[in-house]
């Protein structure tokens, strides 16, 4: 196993002594930028006051924790992840295979074997079957947004956590939705289309500058909030609709109403979750409330439009155009498989003008692609460092402070259990007899986790907190760092 680095500048000095005294991985990184820089602080030339300042109150270093009863981190990614997750990996000291598709189920039982943790994205289904038979497993990254193929249940009750990347594509749909208001707006996808076919056809009638109209946002989320900044910057105007009460950026404003938002806007974008009360929520009454002549862009899921009724709006001209990413059906794998076989409306859907279709291909961009590795990437270190289970989609979240290298002879006590009564005197009284300096813990479900920090410990009261711990009747997994 090669040494840890540490990718914080700021901090590398501090870290040297501890690098040597121990092989265990980094602790130490902060969200954003490329995986050399992702753990840096903004070179302190930067901000020189700052940096002064920060020098001045010394504050203390994280300490670097090693894993007790375990052998080095081992790690298995598959489906060609991103590289700068590849990077970040290996650069804590853990040992990396990487493999760039999938692997068939028994090639994949006989690589998780010995594994900490995997990596996949959508294509390798981690059964209940298949993790039996991992021995070591304690965390699967997935390098994507879906979780489905992880069967989370069992995961969670064998002491698994799952993570996942919901959000790292937010800034790349919300620049395609721009480029289709204004596609859009100046029909260029008819035009483009034309002249492919030799087809000169130069018009101004019914095209339109984007400025001084006005955007209608429905879901004003982590995607619909980045696009209301980038609308307003081209001139837009920005109204909101979302079932919560949102604070607005800039000048939007939030209406109470999705029937109000319809009247309001020229082009209507829906940025809403996948769920009953979305279901067809634009259909003909929605349709009818619009503006004659106004855009309609579905970049969420398949189910939010009723696409009948939207085909209807297009033929009678009172959409002038639309643009749908998603679909009810979407094919599994690349190829000729968007067809009426797969949605039954495909046929008259597909010779609408002014219409722009595409592959949900809103969040696929090379950036969305490194930001789920460096998302996914991190939050797997810092879980398998620390025993932080932040963003989580299968486990309670619970997370501590980093111990510092001030803090000598302490543990790190991580504890998933059974949510069963008595388990917290149970073990409280293992602790009793040493310093706990702080501990939380939280429940879903069956199952809870407790992290806690123990301090005054030598290596006799590790081993024997750790026997103790395992002893107990509700014990998923124990898992000690110091
Ligand atoms: N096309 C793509 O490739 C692509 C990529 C990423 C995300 N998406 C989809 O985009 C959608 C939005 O993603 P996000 O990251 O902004 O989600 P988000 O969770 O950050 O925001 C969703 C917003 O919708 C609001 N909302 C929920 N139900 C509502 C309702 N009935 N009416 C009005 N508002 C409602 C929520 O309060 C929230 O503010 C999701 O469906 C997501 O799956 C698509």
């Amino acid at each position: 196993m090669t040494s840890p680095k540490y990718i914080n500048s700021e901090l590398s000095n501090q870290f040297q002594n501890a690098v040597k005294m121990s092989t265990s991985p980094s602790a130490s990184f902060m969200p954003g930028g490329s995986p050399s820089q992702f753990a840096g602080s903004p070179p302190s030339s930067y901000f020189p006051a700052a940096a002064s300042r920060r020098a001045s109150m010394k504050t203390p270093a994280p300490k670097l924790l090693k894993p007790f009863a375990t052998e080095d981190i081992k790690i298995l990614l598959l489906e060609n992840v991103n590289q700068a997750a590849v990077e970040m990996l290996q650069s804590q000291g853990y040992q990396v295979e990487f493999h760039k598709t999938s692997l068939n189920e028994d090639e994949l039982i006989e690589k998780i074997r010995d594994v900490h943790a995997i990596g996949i994205r959508s294509k390798t289904k981690l059964t209940a079957r298949v993790m039996a038979e991992a021995r070591n497993l304690v965390v699967i990254g997935c390098f994507c947004i879906g979780v489905n193929q992880v069967d989370l249940e069992w995961a969670a009750k064998h002491g698994i956590a799952v993570f996942n990347s919901p959000f790292s594509n937010s800034r790349s749909v919300a620049e395609l939705v721009i480029g289709e208001i204004i596609a859009l707006a100046r029909q260029f996808t008819d035009r483009s289309n034309e002249l492919h076919q030799g087809i000169w056809n130069k018009v101004s009638a019914g095209c339109w500058e984007i400025r001084g109209k006005t955007l209608g946002i429905v879901g004003y989320g982590h995607i619909g909030a980045q696009l209301s900044v980038l609308a307003e910057s081209m001139g837009m105007s920005v109204v909101y609709y979302d079932v919560l009460p949102i604070m607005s950026l800039g000048m939007a404003k939030q209406v109470n109403t999705l029937d109000e938002l319809c009247r309001e806007a020229d082009f209507v974008t829906l940025h809403v979750p996948a769920l009953p009360e979305t279901e067809n929520m634009i259909s003909a009454p929605q349709l009818a409330a619009m503006k004659n002549g106004s855009y309609l862009i579905n970049c969420s899921r398949g189910t939010v439009v009723d696409i009948p009724a939207l085909i209807d709006a297009m033929k009678t001209g009172k959409l002038a155009g639309a643009s749908l990413d998603v679909y009810p059906n979407e094919p599994a794998k690349n190829g000729p498989y968007f067809d009426t076989a797969l949605n039954a409306w495909f046929e008259p859907l597909s010779k609408l003008k002014n219409l722009i279709l595409t592959p949900h291909i809103g969040g696929s961009t090379e950036e969305a692609q490194s930001a789920i590795g460096v998302e996914v990437g991190q939050a797997l270190i810092k879980y398998i460092n620390e025993g932080s289970t932040i963003g989580a989609v299968n486990f309670p979240e619970v997370s501590l402070r980093s111990l510092t290298l001030e803090d000598e002879n302490h543990v790190r006590v991580l504890y998933v259990h059974s949510n069963v009564p008595g388990v917290l005197r149970t073990v409280n009284e293992i602790f009793a007899e040493h310093n706990i300096d702080k501990q939380f813990s939280e429940s879903r479900g069956d199952i809870a986790y407790l992290m806690a920090d123990i301090s005054g410990v030598n290596a006799e009261d590790i081993r024997e907190l750790y026997d103790k711990l395992e002893r107990t009747p509700f014990k998923i997994l124990t898992r000690l760092l110091y």
